[in-house]
């Protein structure tokens, strides 16, 4: 009876309320103290007290969101409950990974749990919805926003969003109802990850074979798992910002997909189509963003200035604004905010969950599970437990701040477990630390130009004193938490400051290095991977990194992550993704220049797409298949004898690839379509089992309908996407 009771309710509403619902301010200030006086502030508390205010954002802790609360349900004439939004990203105060690195454990299970613990979180401080997963696809290492998703791969991207939603949301629809689950939100709506050459809010121009094989289908995995809500993005699509885009919002979303949640806007992204050239001024803004179906303008202060206007000069249909309030509301219903607008406003639920033993270790596995092994010469790793010497070396090792990464708004600085932290819990070995070099000076989460310390060596001397007399030495250096996440785009993908200088200067008092890298996205590091023995990919693991990173470096965890990105070789060849089309001249078989690569770098990346080491040892044999020949709609069964042939249990994430050789529209050289995570014991072997339907075989053409074309397909199953083992079938 829930469209029942939204139909009462609307009976009831003026236009002014309706559009009120369509209106979301941010809630800076302390709710539960006085208004500042003047400014928006004052502003926003008088439009809640009449209801024109349908949600806030960033209000958190169970004070300031049932103030806020209660202004609306008691001081309002209808006293419709707000939905409180807010960044929930990895996690609200207990961290998470941040998702990227969540990615690289290819552990669908882990990330949904990983979910459900952030949800569990932000729903006992009042927050009932959040702005996240954030599924945009991105090949760009330079966009800073990499931190933020799955990935360049659709197909990864897609199962994670669908884990990440459910983690969210719950498994089914009456979940959503639940104290511990939130409304999620999948965004950015659509192909801001495309931004072109990784720069900011940039302009994305890309065709529809790139629209729809590779940046809708994890929308579409999040709508198919229920996601309540999208928000649209900051970037034109093809000459149209996505927030004024009817194609995107009212074709698609709403009309090819049937989704019934609502959209909410990006960050004043209506205003900002006056400086697209879209809109001569708020006025035309909101009606064009209205007229493409954004829902709920987020703090461009529009809606609530002129949509009443434009509906009483006929400019807008008030059907558009009583279906988007029907949208909100529904929302609402089902969060069981008009049953309970104070559910999620328990003092005690928050003082127990936030924080908790049990959401800790949750947050402990994910970090061990998103680690990546990307070398390890001699079998440097793992560290013995005793009597080894051990220089630890690098500020980003002893930092508490900048493991937990970007987007943790509800966490306190100085609250990760450093990686020194966790090291000396391993009391048995020589442990010595030196800074060996600054890395930046200030950064915060506002701050935009970091300063980076490109000059200061002075703590050179100190730490190759330290190399010198250890066995082993652990580097870790990279990059700062704050400097990947949002308008943190780079043009170079080096380490910052003196730290590749320090690196070079270590090896040659010392080569023994165990280099731990700490970025929010793809670095390219030429000189590190052909010298440094043994390299870790350690991302931002959030609040337990240093414990994470000590058991894995360590032994007591083995590490099987697998890079969701393509490292380049440098920064020239961004970007790079594996899932490239073949051109018409992809090798030198002619013998001469004229082919396509570059002349100064080769063409393969650094460390490709699902790339990552184990303690032990794998090895794939006997690649099947059931059939040569396939009818239409007919399954197609692979499968791959997988050995653990090392000296470690261990697990590893079996990938299959496929090719279109020939089809209506060119198929690229390699498309994933199918994984498993698997553990074997010393000596053991499984046999590993895929199926292919015409879900994995088929593809969008340009006008976006789904087609599965007869012809020759390669199937490839291995390790990652260039080592595998490979065969082949025809589909009839
Ligand atoms: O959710 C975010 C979005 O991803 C970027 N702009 C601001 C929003 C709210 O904080």
């Amino acid at each position: 009876p829930i469209e029942e009771r939204i139909d009462l309710l609307m009976k009831q509403m003026t236009l002014e309320e309706k559009v009120g619902q369509m209106n979301q301010y941010n809630g800076f200030w302390e709710v539960t103290g006085p208004a500042p006086k003047g400014g928006t502030a004052e502003l926003k508390y008088e439009h809640l007290r009449k209801g024109w205010v349908g949600s806030m954002l960033t209000v958190r802790g169970v004070n300031q969101v049932r103030a806020v609360q209660k202004i609306a349900v008691e001081q309002t004439r209808l006293g419709i409950p707000l939905i409180i939004g807010f960044d929930v990203i990895h996690g609200y105060k207990t961290l998470s990974p941040i998702p990227l690195a969540e990615a690289a454990s290819w552990d669908l299970a882990a990330i949904k749990k990983s979910a459900q613990v952030a949800a569990a979180e932000a729903s006992a401080s009042g927050i009932n919805w959040t702005f996240g997963p954030m599924v945009d696809i991105s090949r760009e290492a330079r966009w800073g926003r990499v931190m933020e998703g799955a990935g360049e791969d659709p197909f990864l991207g897609s199962k994670i969003a669908e884990a990440r939603v459910r983690g969210f949301q719950g498994d089914s629809f009456g979940d959503l109802a639940k104290v511990n689950t939130i409304a999620a939100c999948a965004k950015h709506f659509a192909a801001y990850g495309f931004s072109e050459s990784g720069k900011e809010y940039n302009t994305v121009d890309i065709g529809n074979a790139t629209l729809y094989n590779t940046v809708l289908p994890p929308f579409k995995a999040a709508k198919d798992a229920g996601v309540r809500t999208f928000m649209n993005s900051f970037n034109i699509l093809n000459g149209i910002p996505a927030t004024g885009n009817k194609f995107l919002q009212r074709d698609i979303l709403k009309g090819k997909w049937n989704f019934n949640g609502y959209v909410i806007t990006d960050w004043a992204s209506i205003r900002e189509m006056i400086n697209h050239g879209f809109a001569a001024d708020g006025k035309e803004a909101s009606q064009r963003a209205v007229e493409a179906g954004a829902d709920m303008d987020m703090e461009s202060h529009l809606y609530v200035a002129e949509l009443v206007n434009l509906v009483k000069e006929g400019k807008v249909d008030i059907k558009l604004i009583d279906d988007s309030v029907r949208r909100i509301l529904r929302v609402k219903f089902e969060l069981g905010l008009f049953d309970n607008p104070f559910l999620y406003c328990d003092e005690k639920r928050e003082k127990e969950t936030v924080g908790s033993k049990a959401n800790n270790d949750a947050v402990l596995d994910m970090a061990k599970k998103s680690i990546v092994l990307l070398k390890n010469e001699r079998n440097l790793l793992p560290l013995k437990k005793s009597g080894q010497k051990i220089a630890l070396i690098g500020a980003l090792a002893k930092d508490k701040t900048s493991p937990l990464g970007s987007w943790r708004i509800a966490a306190e600085d100085n609250s990760a477990v450093s990686v020194l932290e966790g090291m000396q819990q391993y009391k048995d070995n020589q442990l010595t630390y030196e800074k060996g070099a600054d890395l930046t000076v200030g950064p915060t989460t506002f701050t935009a130009e970091l300063v980076f310390n490109t000059t200061d060596k002075s703590g050179f001397e100190a730490a190759k004193k330290a190399a010198a007399s250890a066995d082993v030495v652990v580097m870790v250096l990279g990059e700062h938490g704050f400097q990947s996440g949002e308008a943190r785009s780079r043009t170079s993908l080096d380490l910052p400051g003196v730290q590749q200088e320090l690196l070079e200067e270590i090896y040659k008092v010392n080569p023994n290095i165990v280099l731990v890298l700490n970025n929010g996205r793809p670095l390219a590091l030429p000189w590190a991977a052909e010298k440094i023995p043994a390299i870790v990919e350690a991302w931002q693991l959030g609040t337990q990194t240093g414990n994470a990173l000590a058991q894995v470096l360590y032994g007591d965890y083995n590490p099987s992550g697998k890079l969701p990105m393509s490292f380049p070789r440098n920064v020239g060849q961004c970007p790079i993704y594996y899932n490239f089309h073949n051109t018409g001249r992809p090798t030198n078989s002619e013998g001469n220049v004229f082919w396509s690569h570059y002349t100064d770098v080769e063409k393969t990346p650094q460390f490709p797409f699902g790339f990552g080491l184990s303690y032990t040892t794998f090895e794939y044999k006997n690649l099947k298949l059931d059939k040569a020949t396939y009818a239409k709609g007919e399954k197609v069964n692979v499968s791959v004898e997988l050995t653990n042939t090392g000296n470690f249990e261990g697990k590893e994430v079996v990938q299959l690839y496929i090719r279109d050789i020939t089809a209506s529209l060119s198929r690229p050289v390699k498309e994933l379509k199918g994984f498993e995570l698997v553990e074997l014991k010393k000596g053991e072997t499984k046999t590993i089992r895929f199926t292919l339907t015409e879900n994995e075989l088929g593809f969008f053409d340009n006008e976006g309908n789904y087609l599965v074309e007869p012809g020759t397909f390669k199937v490839f199953v291995g390790t990652n996407s260039d080592e595998v083992k490979e065969t082949a079938f025809v589909l009839k």
